[in-house]
C-alpha cells in the first residue's frame, strides 16, 4: 500500500531493449522493479535490432506495468506522478514508453515526469539506503555510454568527461564478441576472466592527454581482436583474418578474457585518480551496466577505501536499466513540483552537459 506523504511514482523505462516498470516510495523505498529484456530476440544479430526492439516494447510494456503494479500491491489510483525515460535512447524504444506514460498521467490526472536515463543510473545506488553526502563523482559505466560527472547534488550534474569512441559496455560487448562468447557478452566475459591471467597479454590503457577525463577504447577492442584473430587482409567488412577464435584452448580464451578486462577497468580508475585529484568529493556514485562486473567493483571499493569515499555500488538488479532508477530520481522533481506536461517528447539526445547516446550495442560482427 501507498505510504501517505511521500510520493508513489511508477516509472517505466524502455530506452533500449529493456522494457522496465517500477513503482517507488518516497525516491526511495522499491516496492516493485519489473524487467523484461529482449536477449532472446538479439542475440542472433549480436546487438540490439531497433526493430526489433521497438515492436517486443510494444507488447510488452502493459503486462510489465501491470505485474510492477500487482507486485508493489498498490492501485493505479493510489499512483502520484508517472515517471518515464524520455533521453537519450532509440526513438522507437523511447516512443513506446513515452506513450505509455502520457496515456497514464492523462487518465490518472497525475503529473508526469520526463527523465534522462543516463542521469538516472547516477541515482541506481541510492535505493533502498540513505542519501550519501555531497559533492559526488559520478561515473555511469553503460552499454551506450561511459560518462564522468561531478554530482553538486542528485539533481545538478556536470560533465567531466566521456567516451570519444566505443562505451566500455559495448567494448565488453565486442571483446566477447571476438572470443565467440555469446551474447549480452559483458555478463559471459566477467565470468570467464576469473579463470584467466591478466598479465597473459598487454593490452593498451588508451593515453589521452595528461589532463583529459575523456576514455577511449576502441584502440583496445582492436588490439583484441588483431590478437585473437591475426593480421587481417584487406579492409571494412571484406577483411578476411588469419584464423578465429575457435583455434584457441579454453585457458588461452580465459587469459584474453582476463587481460582485456585489465586494460578495461585501469582506464576507468586512472580517470577517476585524475578527477580525485581536482575535484574535492565525498561520495563516489557509480551506475549502469558494467558496475555489475566483479572486478571493477573490486576495484572502485579498494578506489573508495583509498579516499576515504561513500561509495554507491548499485544493487546487482539496478546496475542494468531498470525504472527504479527513474521513478527514484523523478520523486526530487516531484518535491520540487518540476513536472512536465503531454508535449513531453522522447529525443535521442541527452540534456545539456550529459552527451548524447552514441549507439545502443549496434550488431557487431
Ligand atoms: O546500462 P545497461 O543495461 O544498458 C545501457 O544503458 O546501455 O548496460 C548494458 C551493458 C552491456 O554492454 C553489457 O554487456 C554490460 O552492460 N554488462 C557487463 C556486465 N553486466 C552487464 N559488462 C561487464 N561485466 C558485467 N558483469
Ligand atoms: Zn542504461
Amino acid at each position: 500500500m501507498a505510504e501517505a506523504g511521500s510520493p508513489t511514482i511508477l516509472g517505466i523505462e524502455s530506452s533500449c531493449d529493456e522494457t522496465a516498470a517500477a513503482v517507488v516510495v518516497g525516491g526511495t523505498r522499491v516496492l516493485s522493479n519489473i524487467i523484461a529484456t529482449q536477449d532472446e530476440l538479439h542475440e542472433r544479430f549480436a546487438g540490439v535490432v531497433p526493430e526489433i526492439a521497438s515492436r517486443a516494447h510494444l507488447e510488452r510494456i502493459t503486462p510489465v506495468i501491470e505485474e510492477s503494479l500487482r507486485r508493489a500491491e498498490v492501485r493505479l489510483d493510489e499512483l502520484e506522478a508517472i515517471a518515464v525515460g524520455h533521453r537519450p535512447g532509440l526513438i522507437g524504444s523511447l516512443l513506446v514508453g513515452v506513450s505509455a506514460a502520457k496515456a497514464l498521467a492523462w487518465s490518472l490526472n497525475v503529473p508526469l515526469i520526463g527523465i534522462d536515463h543516463i542521469h538516472a543510473h547516477l541515482y541506481a545506488g541510492l535505493l533502498n539506503a540513505p542519501a550519501p553526502p555531497y559533492p559526488a563523482l559520478g561515473l555511469v559505466v553503460s552499454g551506450g555510454h561511459t560518462s564522468l560527472f561531478l554530482v553538486h547534488d542528485p539533481l545538478r550534474v556536470e560533465l567531466l568527461g566521456k567516451t570519444i569512441d566505443d562505451a566500455v559496455g559495448e567494448a565488453y560487448d565486442k571483446a566477447a564478441t571476438v572470443l565467440q562468447l555469446g551474447y549480452p557478452g559483458g555478463p559471459k566475459l566477467d565470468a570467464l576472466a576469473q579463470k584467466g591471467d591478466d598479465r597473459s597479454h598487454d593490452f593498451p590503457v588508451a593515453v589521452l592527454k595528461d589532463a583529459d577525463l575523456d576514455f577511449s577504447f576502441s584502440g583496445l577492442k582492436t588490439a583484441l581482436l588483431y590478437a585473437v584473430r591475426g593480421k587481417p587482409v584487406g579492409r571494412g567488412a571484406a577483411a578476411r583474418f588469419e584464423r578465429d577464435a575457435s583455434s584457441l584452448t579454453a585457458r588461452e580464451q580465459a587469459d584474453f578474457a582476463a587481460a582485456f578486462q585489465r586494460a578495461a577497468i585501469a582506464a576507468l580508475t586512472r580517470n577517476l585518480r585524475r578527477a580525485i585529484d581536482r575535484y574535492p568529493v565525498k561520495t563516489l556514485l557509480v551506475g549502469g551496466g558494467v558496475s555489475a562486473n566483479t572486478l571493477l567493483r573490486a576495484r572502485l571499493a579498494d578506489f573508495a577505501a583509498e579516499h576515504a569515499l561513500d561509495l554507491r555500488l548499485p544493487e546487482r538488479q539496478y546496475c542494468l536499466d531498470n525504472a527504479a532508477m527513474i521513478a527514484g530520481l523523478a520523486a526530487l522533481r516531484y518535491r520540487r513540483r518540476d513536472f512536465d506536461n503531454l508535449a513531453l517528447s522522447a529525443s535521442a539526445r541527452s540534456i545539456a552537459g550529459l552527451p548524447p547516446q552514441k549507439r545502443c550495442q549496434e550488431p557487431f560482427s
